[in-house]
């Protein structure tokens, strides 16, 4: 049986480890483990990966800015993903670091395969590049101000030797696949989009760096390291191990059916990654999904806004399920959605605790005050009762339509609106009146009610459990019934299967009641602009007049040794290069930085100070420094620094 399942594929993109991930991301990611949880429930073998995305310029320098190695800072933030994750039960089945061996060695294997291909190239790069965003761009795509038109930051002029992918050869073969293959891209706006960014023309893209390496070396020029996401987007496909053995998991799930990405990086997955597997003749996923953002007062969440939401003291307050109900009936999939706390906190107390939990407890408590907690069987229905019956059966059918055609919300309100219909069929029956009543088919009523109201239940576990994966199995629980894991989507749509003499277990709300906060609560991460006390802040200096500056000079230096002296608390004995000849030169500067630290870092070196003799060694000139006003110095990154701080 197990092999003749139809498998399902589906990914997340693998996150940066530059931040503690906020809900845009665990929007994402419960997306698509929902759609993961859905499919298994309709019986595929689903393969669900997600993963973290560590190599590059911008984390290289992040580890940098902390005096960490790259793989220390990345594992550091990897395990706070994970941690979310498990928190968030997101249920995949592999999580696939870039810096992972696995993955590496597929990397090298494919830029190898498109460079003796031909594919691949050397030649010089001169242009513009985002390294928030790691993109390059040329001149006249660039937003005012050389910035980058997608996320509006300044961009770096990059000027190196780097391998070049002929993207611009595999033009007219992706005009031609997106053509036979209209639904590739969704939804269709996006679609659009990129036909018009390819029949703009498009350029060879630069596919290796040399200004720096925190990659994944080009095995056969390993000065270079392969850019990051021509690294990235192969993860896809080195999490299903395609050289080891025979390649089991890769002939069984590849081509994914489904990549879930943002929309703002749709534009990588849906041409560069079909143009690289169009080169390496390798099948195309079957669906691009671009997704909208989180978006927090009108911008779009991000860290250096400083408005992200921390979506761990969201769960610890509320629950996973809350948050998952939250972002997947509030947002139609591929538009942008609010979360503002007091609407967060309104819609799950109205939807999950009153409608669902109040469902619940009212057909738990009834069925052990008038049946002594078991449930009987009723095949005589009157209008009401195949009224409900047929709408559960529909109910499951529309679910399952709606999640098929990616309408997450619209698969939700449907099971809403059978649960709102539940609610009233109780008002209707009035199973309080039928329970005084002495007359047989009164009981008969009674007894109907409680089974339909359990079924209707059972039903709703099944289907919501793609949704919120640690309520329903309770409700099953409460119900009595038992192997909650085996139940399939096609038990929802049969009624009638909860067997006579179930007992029920009561347990308490699923679901509890919360204040509604006032405000929103927006955590800022990062200290962008720190409020400063200006007090402290040394006054400013008299003028000096160009010739003195002149005078100064001014030289980048790099640290060819460095070691503390002897006796000494305070000072370091570097030897700099710089460039005419070595110098040594004492900095006081020991509680800041380990020796070892300095060791390659580049510096700012006044070299035409008076040499001065301290611990019995003579200095010469002088290395640069800043420092604010209290105990923080920096010598290689100003970033940290506050605005006034003194150089010295
Ligand atoms: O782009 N709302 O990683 P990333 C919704 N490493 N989604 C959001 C969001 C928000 N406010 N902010 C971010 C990368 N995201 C690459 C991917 S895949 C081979 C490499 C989503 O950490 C964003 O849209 O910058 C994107 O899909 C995902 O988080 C990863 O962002
Ligand atoms: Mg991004």
């Amino acid at each position: 049986m197990g092999d003749t399942k139809k498998t399902y594929y589906i990914t997340t993109p693998i996150y940066y480890p530059s931040a503690k991930l906020h809900i845009g991301h665990t929007y994402c990611t419960s997306v698509a483990d929902t759609i993961a949880r859905f499919k298994r429930l309709a019986g595929y073998d689903v393969r669900f990966l997600t993963g973290s995305d560590e190599h590059g310029q911008k984390i290289q320098r992040a580890a940098e800015a902390q005096g960490i190695t790259p793989l220390e800072y990345t594992t550091n933030i990897v395990n706070g993903f994970k941690a979310l994750w498990e928190k968030m039960h997101i249920s995949n089945d592999d999580f696939l670091r870039t810096t992972e061996k696995r993955h590496e060695k597929v990397v090298q294997e494919l830029f190898t395969k498109a460079y003796e291909k031909g594919d691949i190239y050397k030649a010089e790069y001169e242009g513009w590049y985002c390294t928030p965003c790691e993109t390059f761009w040329t001149e006249q795509k660039l937003g005012e101000n050389h910035t980058c038109p997608d996320c509006g930051r300044p961009v770096e002029k990059v000027k190196e030797e780097s391998y070049f992918f002929k993207l611009a050869k595999y033009t007219d073969q992706w005009l031609k696949f997106i053509e036979e293959n209209p639904d590739f891209i969704q939804p269709e706006s996006r679609c659009n989009e990129m036909i018009q960014f390819v029949k703009q023309g498009l350029e060879d893209l630069a596919v290796s760096r040399t200004s720096f390496d925190w990659g994944i070396k080009v095995p056969f020029d390993p000065k270079h390291v392969v850019y990051v996401w021509f690294d990235a987007l192969v993860n896809y496909i080195s999490a299903l191990s395609p050289f080891d053995g025979d390649g089991e998991l890769y002939k069984k799930y590849w081509p994914a059916d489904l990549h879930l990405v943002g929309k703002e990086i749709v534009r990588f997955h849906t041409i560069i990654w079909p143009m690289m597997l169009m080169s390496l003749e390798l099948p195309l996923p079957k669906k691009v999904f671009g997704h909208g953002w989180m978006i927090v007062d009108g911008t779009k969440m991000s860290k250096s806004l400083g408005n992200v939401i921390d979506p761990i003291p969201l769960i610890d307050t509320y629950g996973a399920d809350s948050l998952r109900y939250y972002l997947l009936s509030e947002i139609t999939l591929g538009n942008d959605g609010n979360f503002t706390l007091p609407n967060f906190v309104t819609k799950i107390n109205a939807d999950l605790s009153n409608d669902l939990g109040n469902l619940l407890n009212r057909t738990i408590a009834m069925i052990e005050k008038y049946h002594g907690g078991v449930i009987t069987k009723c095949d005589d229905m009157d209008d009401l009762d195949r009224d409900v019956s047929t709408l559960a059966v529909q109910t499951a059918k529309d679910f399952e339509a709606a999640m098929e055609n990616m309408e997450l919300n619209k698969a939700i309100k449907s099971v809403w609106a059978f649960i709102g219909r539940m609610n009233k069929y109780i008002d209707e029956t009035m199973p309080w009146v039928l329970a005084k009543s002495e007359d047989a088919h009164d009981k008969a009523r009674l007894q109907s009610a409680m089974y339909h109201l359990a079924e209707a239940l059972r039903i709703i576990a099944i289907i919501v459990s793609p949704v919120i994966p640690v309520g329903a199995p309770k409700i099953w629980d409460q119900l009595g019934l038992v192997g909650f894991t085996d139940a399939t989507l096609e038990d929802a749509k049969v009624w009638g299967l909860i067997p006579t003499g179930t007992k029920v277990v009561k347990g308490d709300p699923i679901y509890p009641r919360f204040e509604i906060p006032e405000m929103v609560e927006v955590v800022v991460e990062e200290k962008i602009e720190e409020a400063v006390d200006t007090s402290n802040i040394p006054p400013l200096k008299e003028n000096i007049t160009y010739d003195d500056f002149e005078k100064l000079d001014l030289r980048v230096a790099k640290v060819v040794s460095c070691e503390m002296v002897p006796k000494s608390k305070k000072l370091l004995k570097f030897v700099l290069d710089i460039g005419v000849e070595e110098r040594t030169v004492l900095s006081g500067i020991s509680q800041y930085y380990e020796p070892e630290a300095m060791v390659g870092k580049k510096v700012i070196y006044l070299a035409n100070l008076a040499p001065k003799k301290m611990m019995g060694i003579e200095s010469y000139g002088m290395i640069l420094s800043a420092s604010d006003w209290e105990e923080h110095l920096e010598v290689t990154n100003i970033e940290s620094l506050p605005a006034g701080s003194v150089v010295k």
